[in-house]
């Protein structure tokens, strides 16, 4: 992102060095950038002014409050995928009307909590699921609006831990059960059938299959209505991606160009088929709002030259960021400080006790123990899936706008890591 860049040879997020970030709440921190936030959110709604359109964005690529909060003012609505989600947006001040519900296995309470702040809608993924949630609203004496995640069976073209449109995965119902499945969830009294959904994968570059998606989705609702089923908004999941930086990588395709076609493509049909039925459009991006926002501050304990490989160890470690050796994905690592030294070949890996623990490989890298690097484009998926794994406190993450920053997450103490446990009586 353009708010990451050196000023004299130091690399600044806005208007504040990360060597002063580093000096004043430590290493390893996820550091995003305020304006870079609001400019990816105002990619997507500046493509849907003046458009019945809810961009809720997919909390789980980054759920921090400040994070939510800031979206929540812009008028973002939030995708769920736990009731520890659904807290997280009431606790930032977001609003429950513009949440959706997505993932396989909602449990009774997690039904529950949601129903009790009327969410938008239950993005349902199984005819067991449309039974439970029937009766756990019947129960409560409420409707729950519903849609349904159809598998569009396209293939996103991307890594196949991400990839989630195709039959083989868990997600979503299949296409061809899919008309069926609606007029089950039509029959049961305490569901509102009010939409359709998707999602196909995550990072794809091209929106082609996204496109191609949607028109599987219009297919449905088009027989639907036919039927007198008919719906109220068509929502077409996350997942256009982000420019990593790797030699070779694809260029994604911006978020206007997607929506402009996507619109149209909306457009024609309605002026062909679908006149006079209004239809709300919902988008679930995740990584292309907050990816490129936030890098991940570390600080190179040693160096050390071996028979095969050097190796840059630094503080920060899988626990922090998994998505190297989870997705083998390639993640652009820099230091902080230009031309300090002449430039080595290292894996960049971690102090875990773990060979896969590992965050860059082979990189010519200009570094001396004690200086700070940053791994770019690590605002999504990020701290999310960090743990605790070898009882290693979470990373600080810190806010920047314009000259100021602020902690929004302190790091955790190990004491907090183990303040839930106990010893036997
Ligand atoms: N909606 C649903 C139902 C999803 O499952 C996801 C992501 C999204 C929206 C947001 O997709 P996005 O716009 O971020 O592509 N941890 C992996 C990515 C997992 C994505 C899971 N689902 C990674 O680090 O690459």
């Amino acid at each position: 992102s353009s708010h990451f860049s050196y000023v004299n040879g130091v690399l600044h997020a806005e208007g504040v060095s990360l060597a002063t970030v580093a000096e004043q709440f430590g290493t390893p921190t996820y550091v995003y950038s305020k304006a870079a936030l609001l400019a990816n959110f105002a990619s997507y709604a500046d493509a849907c002014a003046g458009r019945d359109a809810l961009v809720c964005y997919a909390m789980k690529a980054n759920s921090n409050l400040a994070i939510l909060d800031l979206l929540a003012r812009q008028g973002a609505g939030f995708d769920i995928v736990s009731g520890g989600e659904l807290l997280r947006v009431l606790a930032a001040g977001g609003d429950p009307r513009k949440v959706i519900f997505s993932g396989v296995g909602k449990s009774v309470a997690e039904m529950q909590l949601a129903l009790t702040h009327d969410i938008l809608c239950f993005n349902v993924e199984s005819i067991p699921e449309l039974h439970r949630l029937n009766e756990v609203a019947g129960a409560m004496g409420k409707t729950a609006r519903i849609s349904l995640r159809v598998n569009p069976n396209v293939d996103a073209k991307t890594h196949p831990y991400i990839a989630t449109g195709l039959k083989a995965n868990k997600f979503g119902v299949a296409f061809d059960d899919a008309l069926a499945t609606y007029r089950t969830a039509a029959k049961l009294p305490h569901l509102e059938v009010t939409g359709i959904d998707c999602h196909i994968g995550s990072q794809l570059l091209d929106d082609a299959p996204l496109l191609e998606a949607l028109d599987r989705l219009i297919e449905l609702i088009d027989q639907l209505g036919s039927e007198g089923i008919v719906l109220r908004h068509l929502d077409i999941g996350g997942g256009i991606g982000i420019q990593y930086g790797e030699a070779g990588e694809a260029d994604p395709v911006p978020v206007g160009d997607y929506l402009g076609r996507l619109f149209a493509r909306i457009d024609a049909w309605r002026a062909e088929r679908h006149a006079g039925v209004p239809i709300k459009v919902i988008f679930e991006p995740g990584r292309s709002i907050v990816g490129d926002t936030g890098v991940l501050l570390t600080r190179v304990e040693y160096l050390k030259h071996g028979e095969e490989k050097n190796f840059c160890i630094v503080d920060a470690a899988m626990n922090d960021m998994s998505r190297p050796t989870l997705y083998q994905a390639w993640m652009d690592m820099q230091p902080v400080v230009q031309g300090q030294s002449e430039a080595q070949t290292y894996d960049v890996v971690g102090p875990i006790c773990e060979s896969g623990d590992w965050l860059a490989r082979d990189r010519a890298l200009a570094v001396q123990a004690g200086d700070l690097l940053v791994m770019h484009c690590a605002g999504a998926y990020g701290m999310t899936m960090s743990s605790n794994y070898n009882t290693r406190g979470r990373a600080a993450e810190v806010i920047v706008d314009g000259s100021a920053s602020c902690e929004v997450r302190k790091r955790e103490n190990p004491a907090d890591l183990y303040a839930l446990e106990s010893r036997l009586a």
